[in-house]
């Protein structure tokens, strides 16, 4: 009987345990988990808070395709606008809301700036920018990233 009453609680109690961890830790992807900590809020009234899977490789693709090497070089290949954005001189502990604060504070000078080499203000989803964000901190992507990364668009802005 003490089995029973013991099981009778397993059964009842370890779901609604496991709905409450779940409720708790939100399902959050971070590749680059050893450096980052992650919270959720939310709840039942509240909205999720998903911190983005980051993609490097496909980072290393848009800091060509979005303009940012028209003024920000990596691996000495891009404009001298602007400071260099090499892995090797990041915070060794990445914070990417960091990073995105550092492009709101400069948003006063890098904005007009856009519009008048690249023709416009540069538009990014957060997941473009998070992509942005893991390629700038890594020094693996970077040692890839190359003038064939450069669509031809982009390399012409970059001559005039
Ligand atoms: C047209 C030129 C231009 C383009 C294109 C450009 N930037 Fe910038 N960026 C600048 C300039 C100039 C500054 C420095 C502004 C200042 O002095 O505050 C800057 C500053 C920054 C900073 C802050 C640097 C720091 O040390 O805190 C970050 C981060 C940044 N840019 C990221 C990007 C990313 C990512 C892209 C592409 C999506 C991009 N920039 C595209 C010109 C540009």
């Amino acid at each position: 009987m003490k089995l029973m009453g013991h099981r009778l609680l397993n059964i009842v109690l370890v779901p609604v345990m496991a709905a409450s961890v779940g409720f708790l830790l939100i399902p959050t992807p971070i590749p680059l988990a050893s450096s980052q900590e992650t919270t959720a809020g939310g709840g039942a009234a509240g909205s999720e808070i998903v911190i983005p899977a980051m993609n490097a490789a496909n980072g290393r693709i848009l800091f060509a395709s979005k303009g940012c090497v028209v003024c920000h070089a990596v691996n000495g290949i891009g404009g001298k606008d602007a400071r260099p954005l090499d892995a090797a001189t990041m915070p060794k502990q990445m914070n990417p809301f960091d990073f995105a604060a550092g492009m709101w504070r400069s948003a006063m000078i890098m904005a007009p700036l856009q519009r008048k080499e690249l023709g416009e203000q540069t538009q990014l989803t957060g997941q473009e920018l998070a992509d942005i964000i893991a390629f700038v901190h890594s020094a693996d992507e970077q040692r890839k990233f190359s003038e064939d990364n450069i669509p031809p668009e982009i390399k012409q802005l970059m001559k005039e």
